[in-house]
């Protein structure tokens, strides 16, 4: 595995690469990986000629007093779990290099990356759409892979490529679980054993919820309220948002049905974590990624 810093050595890279036809799968990321990571990166190796992850935490996308500063980092580990995958090429720049003096270029996509996690965290998504554009700019890959696990990020994505005729087909993966159910994450860490014990409040409500819709409920709101009360049941977690909404737009749906997403996010202690169940209606019959 080769590690670039540079983003012009990182360019010249992929310009040489695709030139002798390869075909270029990416993985962007901010480190600290766990399976959920490493799960995209073996799809991408196994159906690109070459494989690329990045490694940057991207300051464009944290609030003031979110934990930009405290997101656990640790390239040593990170880069030998990659190296183990086989990956090929690790580009991972220093902030300077990607936002120089005098930067002042962004991407906003909305109304889609306006609600939920949005509105949650202002100026998140337009520092993740800036940041992916700026690393397609200058991976160039055929294929970038992203996680169900941030739902609204894929659609966000999603878009961009669409309205700006990116060419980067997006492959979006499963969420990735502790046997537990608990999503991996990063900040996972940031749980002690007994927020860790309640943790477990988002997968069990996303299971009540396809529960429910197994057992003919298709109302959107007594879904969501029955999750509301789940939740409130433990007393370490507090919620911050669930929701039921079409997986392309995250506007709200009022029954279920067509392609939809129940996404939430949930303080416990100083973790904010979020999880998602997808509901997809064919014929009639509504199938679940949990
Ligand atoms: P990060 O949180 O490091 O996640 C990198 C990728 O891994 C994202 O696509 C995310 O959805 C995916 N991922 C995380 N946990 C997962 C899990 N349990 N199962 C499956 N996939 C999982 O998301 C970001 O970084 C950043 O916003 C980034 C896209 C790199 C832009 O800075």
């Amino acid at each position: 595995m080769k590690t670039l810093t540079r983003v012009a050595e990182m360019q010249t890279a992929a310009v040489g690469l695709r030139g002798a036809g390869k075909r270029l799968g990416f993985v962007p990321t901010m480190g600290a990986l766990h399976e959920g990571h490493l799960a995209l990166v073996r799809r991408a190796k196994q159906e690109c000629d070459v494989a690329i992850v990045s490694i940057f935490v991207n300051p464009a996308q944290f609030g003031p007093g979110e934990d930009y500063r405290s997101y656990p980092r640790d390239f040593e580990r990170d880069s030998e779990f990659l190296r183990r995958e086989g990956v090929d090429l690790l580009f991972a720049p220093p902030v300077e290099e990607i936002y120089p003096a005098g930067f002042q270029t962004y991407a906003t996509v909305e109304p889609v990356g306006a609600p939920l996690e949005g509105e949650a965290r202002p100026g998140h998504f337009r520092g993740v759409a800036t940041v992916v554009l700026k690393l397609f700019n200058i991976v160039q890959p055929h294929r970038a892979y992203f996680g169900q696990k941030d739902a609204q990020q894929c659609a966000v994505v999603r878009q961009l490529v669409r309205d700006l005729n990116l060419g980067v087909e997006i492959v979006v993966c499963p969420i990735v679980r502790e046997p537990d159910g608990l999503a991996m994450s990063s900040r996972n860490a940031y749980l002690d054993p007994d927020e860790r014990q309640a943790a477990r409040v988002l997968y069990e409500s996303l299971c009540r919820a396809r529960e429910l819709m197994q057992g003919g409920e298709r109302r959107a709101q007594v879904i969501a309220g029955e999750m509301r009360r789940l939740i409130a049941q433990e007393p370490r977690a507090r919620l911050d948002y669930v929701a039921v909404v079409d997986a392309d737009t995250f506007e709200p749906v009022e029954r279920i049905g067509g392609r939809l997403v129940i996404p939430l996010a949930v303080w416990v202690g100083r973790a904010r974590l979020l999880d998602n169940l997808l509901v997809e209606e064919r014929d009639g019959q509504l199938s679940f990624k949990l």
